[in-house]
Protein backbone atom coordinates (compact mmCIF):
# COMPACT_ATOMS: atom_id res chain seq x y z
CA UNK A 1 0.00 0.00 0.00
CA UNK A 2 1.12 3.54 -1.16
CA UNK A 3 1.62 5.84 1.77
CA UNK A 4 0.03 9.05 1.61
CA UNK A 5 2.87 10.83 0.75
CA UNK A 6 3.86 8.73 -2.24
CA UNK A 7 0.38 8.82 -3.18
CA UNK A 8 0.18 12.50 -3.43
CA UNK A 9 3.34 12.16 -5.51
CA UNK A 10 1.89 9.70 -7.71
CA UNK A 11 -1.25 12.27 -7.90
CA UNK A 12 0.96 15.08 -8.43
CA UNK A 13 3.23 13.74 -11.20
CA UNK A 14 0.41 12.05 -13.18
CA UNK A 15 -1.80 15.60 -12.86
CA UNK A 16 1.39 17.48 -14.37
CA UNK A 17 3.10 15.83 -16.74
CA UNK A 18 0.97 16.90 -19.57
CA UNK A 19 1.48 20.30 -18.66
CA UNK A 20 5.43 20.05 -19.55
CA UNK A 21 5.71 21.25 -23.32
CA UNK A 22 6.93 19.03 -26.03
CA UNK A 23 10.38 21.19 -26.50
CA UNK A 24 11.17 20.88 -23.12
CA UNK A 25 10.67 16.54 -23.14
CA UNK A 26 13.91 14.89 -25.13
CA UNK A 27 13.31 12.30 -27.55
CA UNK A 28 15.71 9.80 -25.97
CA UNK A 29 17.23 10.88 -22.39
CA UNK A 30 15.08 10.33 -19.43
CA UNK A 31 13.84 13.46 -17.34
CA UNK A 32 11.62 13.60 -14.81
CA UNK A 33 7.81 13.47 -15.58
CA UNK A 34 7.76 17.01 -13.92
CA UNK A 35 9.68 18.96 -11.69
CA UNK A 36 13.19 18.25 -10.85
CA UNK A 37 15.51 15.34 -11.30
CA UNK A 38 19.27 14.04 -10.33
CA UNK A 39 21.16 11.00 -9.75
CA UNK A 40 20.11 8.23 -11.45
CA UNK A 41 19.61 5.30 -9.32
CA UNK A 42 18.80 1.49 -9.32
CA UNK A 43 19.47 1.05 -12.72
CA UNK A 44 18.76 -2.62 -13.23
CA UNK A 45 17.22 -5.24 -15.35
CA UNK A 46 14.53 -6.58 -13.77
CA UNK A 47 11.14 -8.69 -15.07
CA UNK A 48 12.27 -8.55 -19.16
CA UNK A 49 12.80 -4.46 -18.53
CA UNK A 50 15.68 -1.58 -17.93
CA UNK A 51 14.94 -0.02 -15.20
CA UNK A 52 15.89 3.50 -14.30
CA UNK A 53 14.72 5.08 -11.06
CA UNK A 54 16.09 8.74 -9.86
CA UNK A 55 16.36 11.61 -7.54
CA UNK A 56 13.18 13.56 -7.87
CA UNK A 57 11.29 16.15 -6.64
CA UNK A 58 8.13 16.36 -8.31
CA UNK A 59 6.76 19.26 -7.12
CA UNK A 60 9.23 22.04 -8.71
CA UNK A 61 11.74 22.37 -10.62
CA UNK A 62 14.23 22.36 -7.37
CA UNK A 63 16.52 20.46 -4.93
CA UNK A 64 13.86 19.49 -2.52
CA UNK A 65 12.71 16.37 -0.32
CA UNK A 66 14.52 13.59 -2.33
CA UNK A 67 11.70 11.09 -3.65
CA UNK A 68 12.15 8.15 -6.16
CA UNK A 69 11.16 8.47 -9.26
CA UNK A 70 10.84 5.48 -11.71
CA UNK A 71 11.00 4.83 -15.73
CA UNK A 72 11.35 1.45 -17.82
CA UNK A 73 12.53 0.58 -20.75
CA UNK A 74 13.09 -2.55 -23.02
CA UNK A 75 15.80 -1.31 -25.18
CA UNK A 76 17.34 1.80 -22.89
CA UNK A 77 15.94 4.52 -25.50
CA UNK A 78 12.25 4.18 -25.85
CA UNK A 79 11.78 4.89 -21.98
CA UNK A 80 8.04 4.54 -19.92
CA UNK A 81 7.47 6.52 -16.59
CA UNK A 82 6.25 4.48 -14.17
CA UNK A 83 4.55 5.83 -10.33
CA UNK A 84 7.15 7.05 -8.38
CA UNK A 85 8.64 4.51 -6.35
CA UNK A 86 9.95 6.24 -2.95
CA UNK A 87 8.80 9.16 -0.87
CA UNK A 88 10.61 10.25 2.36
CA UNK A 89 7.50 8.81 4.65
CA UNK A 90 8.91 7.31 7.39
CA UNK A 91 10.68 8.22 10.50
CA UNK A 92 14.06 7.29 9.89
CA UNK A 93 14.05 8.51 6.00
CA UNK A 94 11.65 11.52 6.71
CA UNK A 95 14.17 14.10 5.09
CA UNK A 96 14.86 12.18 2.18
CA UNK A 97 15.73 8.86 -0.11
CA UNK A 98 19.03 9.68 -1.08
CA UNK A 99 20.93 8.18 -3.97
CA UNK A 100 20.81 3.81 -4.27
CA UNK A 101 21.20 1.27 -6.47
CA UNK A 102 18.93 -2.93 -7.27
CA UNK A 103 19.30 -6.01 -7.60
CA UNK A 104 17.11 -8.78 -8.10
CA UNK A 105 16.67 -11.37 -4.85
CA UNK A 106 17.13 -15.18 -5.38
CA UNK A 107 13.28 -15.36 -4.66
CA UNK A 108 12.47 -13.31 -7.94
CA UNK A 109 11.89 -9.66 -5.74
CA UNK A 110 13.38 -6.38 -6.79
CA UNK A 111 15.03 -4.81 -3.90
CA UNK A 112 15.87 -1.02 -4.01
CA UNK A 113 19.16 -0.08 -1.25
CA UNK A 114 19.08 3.75 -0.89
CA UNK A 115 20.24 6.67 1.62
CA UNK A 116 17.69 7.22 4.34
CA UNK A 117 17.96 10.89 5.81
CA UNK A 118 16.89 12.17 8.71
CA UNK A 119 17.52 15.39 10.39
CA UNK A 120 17.71 16.40 14.12
CA UNK A 121 17.42 19.03 16.42
CA UNK A 122 18.77 18.51 19.20
CA UNK A 123 19.42 20.71 22.79
CA UNK A 124 19.72 23.82 19.77
CA UNK A 125 22.69 21.81 18.02
CA UNK A 126 21.58 20.36 14.31
CA UNK A 127 22.43 17.14 13.45
CA UNK A 128 21.93 14.89 10.67
CA UNK A 129 22.16 10.75 9.67
CA UNK A 130 22.81 8.93 7.05
CA UNK A 131 22.15 4.91 6.85
CA UNK A 132 20.96 2.50 4.38
CA UNK A 133 17.49 1.36 4.14
CA UNK A 134 16.01 -0.88 1.56
CA UNK A 135 12.57 -1.44 0.08
CA UNK A 136 11.10 -4.70 -1.83
CA UNK A 137 9.29 -4.54 -4.12
CA UNK A 138 8.17 -6.15 -8.11
CA UNK A 139 9.45 -3.40 -10.63
CA UNK A 140 6.31 -1.02 -9.44
CA UNK A 141 5.48 -1.16 -5.57
CA UNK A 142 7.83 -0.85 -3.17
CA UNK A 143 7.53 -1.92 0.36
CA UNK A 144 10.25 -0.46 2.64
CA UNK A 145 11.88 -3.17 5.11
CA UNK A 146 10.83 -3.05 9.13
CA UNK A 147 14.63 -3.94 9.53
CA UNK A 148 16.03 -0.18 7.92
CA UNK A 149 17.55 1.01 8.75
CA UNK A 150 19.99 -2.18 7.87
CA UNK A 151 23.47 -0.43 7.35
CA UNK A 152 23.28 1.78 10.31
CA UNK A 153 25.51 4.68 11.40
CA UNK A 154 27.06 2.48 14.09
CA UNK A 155 29.03 0.24 11.54
CA UNK A 156 30.78 2.59 10.14
CA UNK A 157 34.97 3.24 10.73
CA UNK A 158 35.16 5.30 14.19
CA UNK A 159 35.43 9.03 13.54
CA UNK A 160 33.73 8.70 10.29
CA UNK A 161 30.92 11.37 9.69
CA UNK A 162 27.71 10.17 9.89
CA UNK A 163 26.03 13.05 7.72
CA UNK A 164 27.52 11.87 5.15
CA UNK A 165 27.28 8.10 4.56
CA UNK A 166 25.54 7.61 1.21
CA UNK A 167 24.73 6.32 -2.27
CA UNK A 168 24.82 2.28 -1.49
CA UNK A 169 25.71 0.51 -4.75
CA UNK A 170 24.57 -2.95 -4.57
CA UNK A 171 26.42 -6.09 -6.41
CA UNK A 172 26.61 -9.95 -6.64
CA UNK A 173 30.15 -11.72 -6.60
CA UNK A 174 31.77 -14.67 -4.40
CA UNK A 175 28.72 -15.58 -3.82
CA UNK A 176 27.13 -12.91 -1.92
CA UNK A 177 26.15 -9.81 -1.49
CA UNK A 178 28.13 -6.35 -1.59
CA UNK A 179 27.13 -2.30 -0.96
CA UNK A 180 30.07 0.26 -1.60
CA UNK A 181 28.83 3.52 -0.21
CA UNK A 182 30.17 6.52 -0.16
CA UNK A 183 31.97 8.20 3.20
CA UNK A 184 34.02 10.74 5.28
CA UNK A 185 36.38 10.19 7.48
CA UNK A 186 37.82 11.52 10.85
CA UNK A 187 39.77 14.39 9.22
CA UNK A 188 36.55 15.09 6.81
CA UNK A 189 38.27 12.94 3.57
CA UNK A 190 35.93 11.04 1.25
CA UNK A 191 36.58 7.21 0.81
CA UNK A 192 34.47 4.65 -0.11
CA UNK A 193 33.40 1.40 2.31
CA UNK A 194 32.35 -1.77 1.38
CA UNK A 195 30.42 -3.87 3.06
CA UNK A 196 28.96 -7.63 2.81
CA UNK A 197 25.81 -9.96 3.26
CA UNK A 198 24.33 -13.10 2.69
CA UNK A 199 20.37 -11.57 1.92
CA UNK A 200 21.04 -7.88 1.73
CA UNK A 201 19.20 -7.37 5.04
CA UNK A 202 22.27 -8.36 7.64
CA UNK A 203 25.25 -6.34 6.68
CA UNK A 204 28.78 -6.23 8.14
CA UNK A 205 31.52 -4.22 7.45
CA UNK A 206 34.54 -5.32 5.13
CA UNK A 207 37.06 -2.43 3.76
CA UNK A 208 37.80 0.71 2.91
CA UNK A 209 37.95 -0.06 -0.83
CA UNK A 210 40.29 3.53 -1.87
CA UNK A 211 40.21 6.58 0.21
CA UNK A 212 41.00 10.45 -0.61
CA UNK A 213 43.03 11.07 2.07
CA UNK A 214 43.34 14.38 1.56
CA UNK A 215 44.84 13.97 -2.28
CA UNK A 216 41.33 13.59 -4.04
CA UNK A 217 38.51 15.78 -2.98
CA UNK A 218 36.26 15.87 0.27
CA UNK A 219 32.96 13.68 0.27
CA UNK A 220 32.98 10.74 -2.44
CA UNK A 221 29.52 10.55 -3.87
CA UNK A 222 27.89 7.83 -5.37
CA UNK A 223 30.84 5.29 -5.54
CA UNK A 224 30.29 1.94 -7.79
CA UNK A 225 32.92 -0.64 -7.95
CA UNK A 226 33.00 -3.86 -10.62
CA UNK A 227 35.46 -5.65 -12.86
CA UNK A 228 36.30 -4.14 -16.62
CA UNK A 229 38.42 -6.29 -19.09
CA UNK A 230 40.23 -7.68 -16.57
CA UNK A 231 40.81 -4.45 -14.28
CA UNK A 232 38.85 -3.04 -11.01
CA UNK A 233 37.31 0.08 -11.45
CA UNK A 234 35.95 2.29 -8.34
CA UNK A 235 33.29 5.07 -10.29
CA UNK A 236 33.28 8.03 -7.53
CA UNK A 237 32.29 11.35 -7.41
CA UNK A 238 34.56 13.63 -5.60
CA UNK A 239 33.52 16.66 -4.29
CA UNK A 240 35.31 20.03 -3.51
CA UNK A 241 38.45 19.53 -5.99
CA UNK A 242 40.77 21.98 -5.95
CA UNK A 243 41.66 22.00 -9.52
CA UNK A 244 45.34 21.13 -8.55
CA UNK A 245 44.46 17.60 -9.47
CA UNK A 246 44.80 18.05 -12.37
CA UNK A 247 40.84 18.21 -13.12
CA UNK A 248 38.19 20.45 -12.88
CA UNK A 249 37.73 21.98 -9.70
CA UNK A 250 33.82 21.59 -8.32
CA UNK A 251 32.83 18.16 -8.23
CA UNK A 252 33.61 15.93 -10.99
CA UNK A 253 33.22 11.88 -11.66
CA UNK A 254 36.08 9.70 -12.04
CA UNK A 255 37.25 6.01 -12.66
CA UNK A 256 39.90 4.90 -9.83
CA UNK A 257 41.41 2.20 -12.28
CA UNK A 258 44.12 -0.93 -10.50
CA UNK A 259 43.25 -4.39 -9.15
CA UNK A 260 41.43 -5.71 -6.37
CA UNK A 261 43.27 -7.12 -3.31
CA UNK A 262 41.90 -10.42 -1.47
CA UNK A 263 39.53 -8.21 1.02
CA UNK A 264 38.24 -6.63 -2.18
CA UNK A 265 40.05 -3.21 -1.56
CA UNK A 266 41.37 -1.42 -4.65
CA UNK A 267 45.11 -1.07 -5.40
CA UNK A 268 44.61 2.08 -7.69
CA UNK A 269 47.25 2.44 -10.44
CA UNK A 270 45.24 5.43 -12.39
CA UNK A 271 43.08 7.98 -12.19
CA UNK A 272 40.69 8.95 -15.41
CA UNK A 273 38.07 11.66 -15.31
CA UNK A 274 34.68 10.40 -16.92
CA UNK A 275 33.42 13.43 -19.21
CA UNK A 276 34.93 16.45 -20.18
CA UNK A 277 32.04 18.43 -20.28
CA UNK A 278 30.52 20.71 -17.94
CA UNK A 279 27.15 18.73 -17.11
CA UNK A 280 28.15 15.25 -16.17
CA UNK A 281 27.55 13.63 -12.27
CA UNK A 282 27.12 10.80 -10.32
CA UNK A 283 26.79 8.41 -13.13
CA UNK A 284 25.87 4.88 -11.91
CA UNK A 285 26.30 1.19 -14.04
CA UNK A 286 24.72 -1.83 -14.40
CA UNK A 287 25.59 -5.38 -15.92
CA UNK A 288 23.27 -6.23 -18.34
CA UNK A 289 22.23 -10.40 -19.16
CA UNK A 290 24.31 -10.05 -22.19
CA UNK A 291 27.31 -9.09 -20.67
CA UNK A 292 27.82 -5.32 -21.59
CA UNK A 293 28.41 -2.98 -18.60
CA UNK A 294 26.39 -0.09 -19.01
CA UNK A 295 26.99 3.43 -17.59
CA UNK A 296 24.10 6.43 -17.01
CA UNK A 297 25.07 9.74 -15.53
CA UNK A 298 23.27 13.02 -14.51
CA UNK A 299 23.87 15.18 -17.49
CA UNK A 300 24.25 18.03 -14.78
CA UNK A 301 26.25 18.93 -12.45
CA UNK A 302 26.13 21.10 -9.03
CA UNK A 303 28.33 23.54 -10.22
CA UNK A 304 25.97 23.74 -13.29
CA UNK A 305 22.21 23.52 -12.20
CA UNK A 306 21.93 27.49 -11.87
CA UNK A 307 22.49 27.24 -15.73
CA UNK A 308 18.99 26.36 -16.62
CA UNK A 309 16.76 29.70 -18.04
CA UNK A 310 13.69 30.43 -15.83
CA UNK A 311 10.41 29.27 -16.86
CA UNK A 312 11.35 25.57 -17.32
CA UNK A 313 8.47 22.53 -16.32
CA UNK A 314 11.27 20.00 -15.65
CA UNK A 315 15.11 20.45 -14.91
CA UNK A 316 17.50 17.77 -14.88
CA UNK A 317 17.96 15.04 -17.65
CA UNK A 318 20.17 11.72 -18.12
CA UNK A 319 22.95 11.05 -20.64
CA UNK A 320 22.25 8.23 -23.56
CA UNK A 321 23.11 4.87 -22.05
CA UNK A 322 26.71 3.92 -22.39
CA UNK A 323 28.50 0.82 -22.96
CA UNK A 324 31.67 0.84 -21.35
CA UNK A 325 35.08 -1.14 -22.19
CA UNK A 326 38.53 -1.11 -20.61
CA UNK A 327 41.23 -0.78 -23.75
CA UNK A 328 44.72 0.83 -24.84
CA UNK A 329 44.99 2.10 -20.71
CA UNK A 330 41.47 3.86 -20.40
CA UNK A 331 37.89 2.89 -20.24
CA UNK A 332 36.10 4.24 -23.36
CA UNK A 333 32.49 4.81 -24.08
CA UNK A 334 30.37 4.47 -26.43
CA UNK A 335 26.27 5.03 -26.55
CA UNK A 336 24.75 1.69 -26.19
CA UNK A 337 23.96 0.60 -29.77
CA UNK A 338 20.52 0.02 -29.29
CA UNK A 339 20.13 4.03 -30.62
CA UNK A 340 21.42 2.77 -34.41
CA UNK A 341 17.93 0.76 -34.54
CA UNK A 342 16.65 4.39 -34.39
CA UNK A 343 18.62 5.86 -36.75
CA UNK A 344 16.79 7.16 -40.25
CA UNK A 345 17.12 9.99 -43.19
CA UNK A 346 21.18 8.69 -43.12
CA UNK A 347 23.10 11.15 -45.56
CA UNK A 348 26.74 10.42 -46.10
CA UNK A 349 29.45 12.76 -47.51
CA UNK A 350 32.55 11.50 -48.51
CA UNK A 351 35.86 13.82 -48.76
CA UNK A 352 33.56 17.05 -48.75
CA UNK A 353 35.21 20.18 -48.74
CA UNK A 354 35.10 22.71 -46.11
CA UNK A 355 36.57 26.18 -46.72
CA UNK A 356 35.26 29.35 -44.78
CA UNK A 357 31.71 28.96 -43.15
CA UNK A 358 30.75 25.82 -44.93
CA UNK A 359 26.79 24.49 -44.89
CA UNK A 360 25.98 21.42 -46.47
CA UNK A 361 22.68 20.13 -47.57
CA UNK A 362 20.95 17.95 -45.01
CA UNK A 363 23.38 18.40 -42.69
CA UNK A 364 21.46 19.79 -40.15
CA UNK A 365 18.71 19.06 -36.90
CA UNK A 366 18.37 18.82 -33.30
CA UNK A 367 17.57 15.00 -33.26
CA UNK A 368 20.40 13.53 -34.84
CA UNK A 369 23.27 11.27 -34.79
CA UNK A 370 26.32 12.70 -36.77
CA UNK A 371 30.02 11.91 -37.20
CA UNK A 372 32.73 13.89 -38.43
CA UNK A 373 36.09 12.53 -39.68
CA UNK A 374 39.33 14.08 -40.64
CA UNK A 375 42.60 12.85 -42.11
CA UNK A 376 45.33 15.10 -40.59
CA UNK A 377 48.02 13.68 -42.99
CA UNK A 378 45.61 14.80 -45.91
CA UNK A 379 44.60 18.12 -44.29
CA UNK A 380 48.14 19.32 -43.03
CA UNK A 381 47.52 23.09 -43.49
CA UNK A 382 44.53 23.16 -40.79
CA UNK A 383 45.11 25.71 -38.46
CA UNK A 384 41.47 26.57 -37.44
CA UNK A 385 38.30 24.30 -37.76
CA UNK A 386 35.09 24.46 -35.91
CA UNK A 387 31.41 23.05 -35.92
CA UNK A 388 28.80 24.82 -34.97
CA UNK A 389 25.95 22.98 -33.96
CA UNK A 390 22.05 24.55 -33.31
CA UNK A 391 22.39 27.39 -34.72
CA UNK A 392 20.47 30.19 -35.89
CA UNK A 393 21.06 34.11 -35.95
CA UNK A 394 21.45 34.52 -32.28
CA UNK A 395 22.65 31.06 -30.80
CA UNK A 396 25.36 28.24 -31.67
CA UNK A 397 27.02 25.67 -29.69
CA UNK A 398 30.70 25.51 -30.77
CA UNK A 399 33.19 22.43 -30.64
CA UNK A 400 36.36 24.06 -31.67
CA UNK A 401 39.79 21.86 -32.88
CA UNK A 402 43.22 23.45 -32.36
CA UNK A 403 45.37 20.77 -34.47
CA UNK A 404 48.53 22.42 -33.27
CA UNK A 405 47.84 21.65 -30.17
CA UNK A 406 45.51 18.94 -29.74
CA UNK A 407 42.76 21.13 -28.28
CA UNK A 408 39.30 21.13 -28.63
CA UNK A 409 37.44 23.76 -26.94
CA UNK A 410 33.24 23.34 -26.20
CA UNK A 411 31.81 26.51 -26.19
CA UNK A 412 27.58 26.79 -24.60
CA UNK A 413 27.69 30.44 -24.13
CA UNK A 414 25.46 31.18 -26.82
CA UNK A 415 23.45 28.51 -26.10
CA UNK A 416 20.35 29.76 -24.23
CA UNK A 417 21.99 29.17 -20.66
CA UNK A 418 22.70 31.19 -18.38
CA UNK A 419 26.10 32.69 -17.77
CA UNK A 420 28.16 30.47 -15.79
CA UNK A 421 32.26 29.60 -15.57
CA UNK A 422 31.33 26.52 -16.88
CA UNK A 423 30.32 27.36 -20.70
CA UNK A 424 33.84 26.95 -21.98
CA UNK A 425 35.55 23.88 -21.16
CA UNK A 426 39.22 23.12 -23.28
CA UNK A 427 40.66 19.92 -23.13
CA UNK A 428 43.48 17.39 -24.97
CA UNK A 429 42.47 15.10 -27.97
CA UNK A 430 44.90 13.47 -30.18
CA UNK A 431 43.92 12.46 -33.32
CA UNK A 432 44.56 8.36 -34.10
CA UNK A 433 47.08 7.44 -36.44
CA UNK A 434 46.15 11.15 -37.28
CA UNK A 435 42.42 10.61 -37.82
CA UNK A 436 40.30 12.59 -35.51
CA UNK A 437 36.65 10.99 -34.85
CA UNK A 438 33.54 12.69 -34.01
CA UNK A 439 30.62 11.61 -33.17
CA UNK A 440 28.05 13.98 -32.02
CA UNK A 441 24.97 12.72 -30.27
CA UNK A 442 22.03 16.15 -30.18
CA UNK A 443 18.51 15.86 -28.52
CA UNK A 444 16.27 18.46 -27.99
CA UNK A 445 18.62 20.02 -24.74
CA UNK A 446 21.49 18.46 -25.00
CA UNK A 447 24.49 17.23 -27.02
CA UNK A 448 27.31 14.90 -26.40
CA UNK A 449 30.21 14.07 -27.95
CA UNK A 450 32.26 11.12 -28.26
CA UNK A 451 35.96 11.40 -29.48
CA UNK A 452 37.63 9.11 -31.17
CA UNK A 453 35.11 5.94 -31.05
CA UNK A 454 34.84 6.74 -27.07
CA UNK A 455 38.14 7.37 -25.56
CA UNK A 456 37.16 10.96 -24.55
CA UNK A 457 33.65 12.16 -24.16
CA UNK A 458 31.68 15.62 -23.08
CA UNK A 459 28.47 16.04 -22.33
CA UNK A 460 26.58 19.73 -21.80
CA UNK A 461 22.94 20.15 -22.11
CA UNK A 462 21.66 23.09 -24.16
CA UNK A 463 18.78 25.55 -23.47
CA UNK A 464 18.62 26.79 -27.74
CA UNK A 465 15.32 27.30 -29.37
CA UNK A 466 14.62 23.83 -31.25
CA UNK A 467 14.15 26.32 -34.24
CA UNK A 468 17.88 26.79 -34.11
CA UNK A 469 18.94 23.69 -35.71
CA UNK A 470 21.88 24.62 -38.72
CA UNK A 471 25.45 22.90 -38.84
CA UNK A 472 27.56 25.03 -40.04
CA UNK A 473 31.09 24.03 -40.62
CA UNK A 474 34.73 26.41 -40.69
CA UNK A 475 38.23 25.83 -41.98
CA UNK A 476 40.88 28.08 -41.84
CA UNK A 477 42.17 26.79 -45.06
CA UNK A 478 40.52 24.08 -47.83
CA UNK A 479 40.07 20.81 -46.56
CA UNK A 480 37.95 17.45 -46.78
CA UNK A 481 36.22 15.33 -44.53
CA UNK A 482 33.63 12.77 -44.14
CA UNK A 483 30.45 13.24 -42.97
CA UNK A 484 27.45 10.81 -41.84
CA UNK A 485 24.38 11.99 -40.39
CA UNK A 486 20.86 10.32 -39.82
CA UNK A 487 18.18 11.81 -37.65
CA UNK A 488 17.05 9.56 -34.49
C1 LIG B 1 24.92 13.35 -5.62
C2 LIG B 1 24.10 13.47 -4.35
C3 LIG B 1 24.18 12.18 -3.56
C4 LIG B 1 22.92 12.20 -2.75
C5 LIG B 1 21.95 12.85 -3.71
C6 LIG B 1 20.91 13.69 -3.05
O1 LIG B 1 24.51 14.23 -6.61
O2 LIG B 1 24.54 14.58 -3.59
O3 LIG B 1 25.34 12.03 -2.79
O4 LIG B 1 22.51 10.94 -2.38
O5 LIG B 1 22.71 13.64 -4.60
O6 LIG B 1 19.92 14.07 -3.94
Amino acid sequence: MATTKLQQARAYEKENMSTVPSSERPCYHVTGPVGWINDPNGFSEYDGFYHLFFQYHPYSVKWGPMHWGHARSRDLITWEYLPAALAPDEEYDRDGCYSGSAITLDDGRHLLIYTAVKKEDKDGSAREFQQQAIAVGDGINYTKSSANPVIGTSMIPQGNSTCDFRDPKVFWENGRYYAVVGSRDKDGFGEALLYESPDCMNWQFVTIVDKSGGAFGRMWECPDYFELNGRRILMASPQELTGDEGFYPGSISVFFIGSAGADLSLDREAIQLIDEGPDFYAPQTMLAGDGRRIMIGWMQNWETSATQSAGRKIFGQMTVPRELEYKNGRVYQNPVREIETYRNGKIICRGATVCGETYFEGINGRIIDLTVTIDFSKNTGLRDFRIELARDDEHSTRMCYDPQNFMVTIDRSRSGCLENPTNIRKFKVEPQRSILKIRMLLDKNSIEFFFNDGQKVASISIYTPLSADAICFYADSEIKMDIEKYDI
